[in-house]
């Protein structure tokens, strides 16, 4: 049976994929510099801590035959701040990672790229893979680097590499605090009896996945079977809603659907938000035959029915 690596799997992502992999009976490594939550034992799941800095990764993948990587250490906002420690942090352990691919050899990796900031300003909407790179942030310039790697390795040496652009995920296990996120915070800050802050006017759209979607599409690139032609190009997914929802619309969900009653700030708009972003998601529902199931308000309600369920630190706001 394929024995996985999930790097990275204490994270939001990580951990709900790799607890995904162990309900279907696959088993799971999970590698991270921060120590293991409760949960990810109680499944079951093996797991390998990492040096931070410049980990050596070749007893870390031992025994793996897929890597799914899923370890960074910034955010848009952090990465702009400090490009040098992006860079040092993330793309130069993504490119020794690689290295350490080729030279082991018979490896899969599903890299978790950002559908929301490689493309930059869009010329398209919904944006397909085929848009040009055009970051602008430090943040999608690692990540676009980072892909443009992976391609070199795989277009001259052969490595199975897979490329997910992820869209802005959401529900219960997301760290409401970080700056990522807009669904998962307006929730929390609205639970914790907070002011929403809302950059702009409210209008800035964005594609939000539900973390229960995300992983079923994330699960069906790994699990697509090696492109056949000896040509093929690396395959890429955009993995999102393909639906676009504002900021003022997040608020209205919490409003009408989840009947709360937050309340919101607005200040000055930032450079960096693109107006709209939204990917097309064509490419993974033909390829893959993958497509989301909820919608924007039934994932904000079962993030909501999660956290009652207790799944999440900020669960304790809901007694
Ligand atoms: N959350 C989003 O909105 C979003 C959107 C698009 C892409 N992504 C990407 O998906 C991936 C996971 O995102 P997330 O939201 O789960 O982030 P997260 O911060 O919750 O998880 C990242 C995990 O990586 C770990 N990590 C950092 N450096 C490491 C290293 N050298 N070795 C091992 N582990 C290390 C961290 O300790 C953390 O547990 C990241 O690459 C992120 O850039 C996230």
């Amino acid at each position: 049976m394929t024995r996985h690596l999930v790097l990275g799997g204490c994270g939001f992502i990580g951990r709900h994929l790799a607890l995904a992999l162990a309900r279907r009976g696959d088993p799971v490594v999970v590698a991270d510099i921060m120590p293991p939550p409760p949960e990810l034992g109680e499944a079951g799941i093996e797991y390998r801590a990492v040096e931070p800095g410049e980990p050596a990764w070749e007893p870390l993948i031992d025994g793996c035959e897929v890597i799914h990587h899923y370890a960074w250490t910034t955010v848009p906002a952090t990465a702009n701040d400090d490009p040098l420690g992006d860079l040092d942090a993330n793309l130069r352990n993504t490119v020794r990672l690689l290295e350490t691919l080729r030279r082991e050899g018979g490896r899969r990796l599903l890299f978790s790229s950002s559908g929301g900031t490689v493309y930059g300003r869009l010329t398209q909407t919904p944006v397909p893979e085929t848009h040009a790179f055009a970051p602008i942030t430090a943040y999608g310039a690692s990540k676009a680097a980072a892909e443009i790697y992976m391609g070199f390795y795989h277009g001259c040496h052969g490595l199975d590499c897979r490329v997910a652009r992820i869209s802005n995920p959401f529900g219960a296990g997301q760290d409401p605090r970080r700056k990522q996120g807009a669904a998962s915070a307006f929730l929390f800050q609205t639970l914790a009896g907070e002011e929403i802050t809302i950059w702009g006017d409210g209008s800035v759209v964005r594609d939000y996945i539900h973390i229960a979607d995300l992983v079923e599409g994330l699960l069906a690139v790994a699990d697509a079977p090696v492109p056949t032609a000896a040509a093929a190009a690396m395959p890429v997914y955009n993995i999102g809603s393909g639906v676009g929802v504002s900021l003022n619309g997040i608020v209205d969900v919490l409003r009408s659907r989840l009947h709360l009653d937050p309340t919101v700030t607005y200040l000055p708009g930032r450079p960096f938000d693109v107006p709209v972003s939204v990917l097309d998601i064509s490419r993974a529902a033909v390829e893959l035959n993958w497509r989301p199931r909820l919608s924007f308000a039934d994932g904000c309600a079962r993030m909501l029915a999660d956290l009652r369920r207790g799944q999440t630190s900020f669960s304790t706001l809901l007694d």
